[in-house]
């Protein structure tokens, strides 16, 4: 299918404002940004609060349903909540797509996610103003609840389509307050008998490219604006139930406690220790203690470890080590211990041939080479690559800090990312 973008546009080589195809102005990258800004924004942290089915979600869902209808795109909601604009027919085959999420970690950074959605608009923006012929479909893409900060479980919204989560699997999700996924969805007016795998979708898709802010220092290091990525690191979330007697702080003698939160604490130093053993991480980020009372010894500790490492071995030597100790450290307070793995992402390697080509588009203009990096975080792309080929762009972040109210890039830094973006979107859309 041939599609042509309307008339070239007068536009932007530097964020500004472009035009959408009914002759209206769209909202240049820095407007999306600042637009984006306070949603799900906590007035005390400054740190974003955007859990999948919430409030904020569903202002950041009306503002991508808004920059898709600004720019003329064809705009629906797949049978997973993910949000889809589309330029062309996304019936046609081997479309180009592009886009990110839009929610965010407890407290995370204004980046995460949103550098990607609204980037794939600008980029649009800019390949409209270039007059650039589209020969195949384009879709922008904002996956639903890739954090996993309410239901626990990261990338919700691809691993559905994918069908790496079944629909059995998705309805026992719970948060912390009780509520199931389906509940939560049918809260925000979406249908929870709807969801599940959908491979006649993916079948239509011939690239995924996901632009994201580095987890990382290394383009700060190399002096890059732009790298791409090599692969993801294996990892998993495992939760860990330590549990003892509650009992009275005051009255109860050393001798006499079950007390889980010393096997607990212990577990946590163990997992640091596997980590540093093996050059890989470990976190315990999340705890919940039951009765939670300060004059109570606690009857269960729940902690979540995460894990990541270059390889699968590794990994599994780390998370044994943890559990091998954390067990040790239970027989010894009298506790009883479950384990149990609640999620997993094998080790991805990105396709070769398309992370090849994003490295000729970028580079052929200047000669340069692109540096490509690994990275330990997970992405919605590293999902999705089990399916089809996928690449990611990362923009360099001056701090490396994520999953923090502290994320930063520079706007130079975005606005180039947004050019790459474009260079990439226009060179794959029109072969
Ligand atoms: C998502 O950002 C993750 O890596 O956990
Ligand atoms: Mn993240
Ligand atoms: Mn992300």
């Amino acid at each position: 299918m041939t599609q042509r973008s309307a008339a070239p546009r007068p536009v932007r080589a530097d964020g500004a404002p472009s035009v959408g195809p009914a002759g209206h102005r769209t909202p240049s990258f820095q407007e999306m940004w600042r637009e984006l800004l306070p949603v799900g924004r906590h007035p005390d942290s400054g740190g974003y609060r955007r859990y999948a089915w919430t409030g904020a979600d569903a202002e950041c869902r009306a503002w991508f349903k808004e920059q898709a209808e600004a720019r003329g795109l064809a705009y629906e909601v797949d049978r997973n909540g993910n949000q889809w604009a589309w330029l062309g027919d996304p019936t046609a085959g081997d479309a180009v797509v592009t886009g990110s999420h839009l929610d965010s970690v407890p407290d995370g950074g204004a980046f995460d996610g949103p550098l990607g959605v609204v980037s794939s608009f600008a980029a649009l923006d800019e390949l409209r103003g270039r007059g650039t012929r589209f020969d195949k479909p384009l879709a922008i893409v904002n996956f639903g609840d890739e954090e996993g900060a309410r239901f626990g479980l990261a990338c919700v919204g691809s691993r559905l389509t994918a069908g790496q989560l079944t629909v059995e699997q998705a309805h026992r999700l719970t948060d912390a307050d009780g509520v199931t996924l389906p509940r939560a969805m049918e809260a925000a007016g979406y249908d929870p008998d709807a969801i599940g795998a959908d491979p006649e979708r993916l079948a239509r898709i011939g690239a995924f490219v996901e632009l994201h802010v580095e987890q990382g220092r290394a383009l700060d290091l190399s002096g890059d604006r732009v790298g791409i990525a090599s692969a993801i690191w294996p990892h998993g979330r495992w939760r860990f139930d330590f549990r003892g007697e509650a009992n009275h702080a005051g009255t109860t003698r050393l001798v006499d406690r079950r007390d889980p939160m010393l096997s607990y604490a212990e577990t946590v130093l163990a997992a640091r220790r596997e980590a540093a053993l093996a050059g890989a991480v470990a976190t315990f980020g999340k705890i919940s203690v039951e009765p939670n009372g300060v004059n109570a010894i606690p009857s269960l500790v729940r902690g979540w470890l995460d894990s990541r490492a270059a390889d699968q071995g590794t990994l599994d030597t780390v998370v044994g080590g943890i559990e091998k100790a954390a067990r040790e450290y239970a027989d010894a307070h009298g506790i009883d211990l479950d384990v149990v793995r609640e999620s997993f992402t094998p080790v991805v390697e990105f396709d070769h041939a398309l992370r090849d080509e994003l490295g000729r588009l970028l580079g052929k203009d200047t000669g340069l080479t692109v540096p490509v990096l690994g990275t330990g975080a997970g992405h919605d792309a590293g999902i999705l690559s089990g399916s089809i080929p996928t690449a990611m762009l990362f923009v360099r972040n001056p701090t490396g800090v994520s999953h923090s109210p502290a994320e930063s890039a520079a706007e130079d830094d975005c606005l180039a990312g947004v050019h790459a973006l474009a260079d990439v979107l226009e060179g794959l859309a029109r072969t």
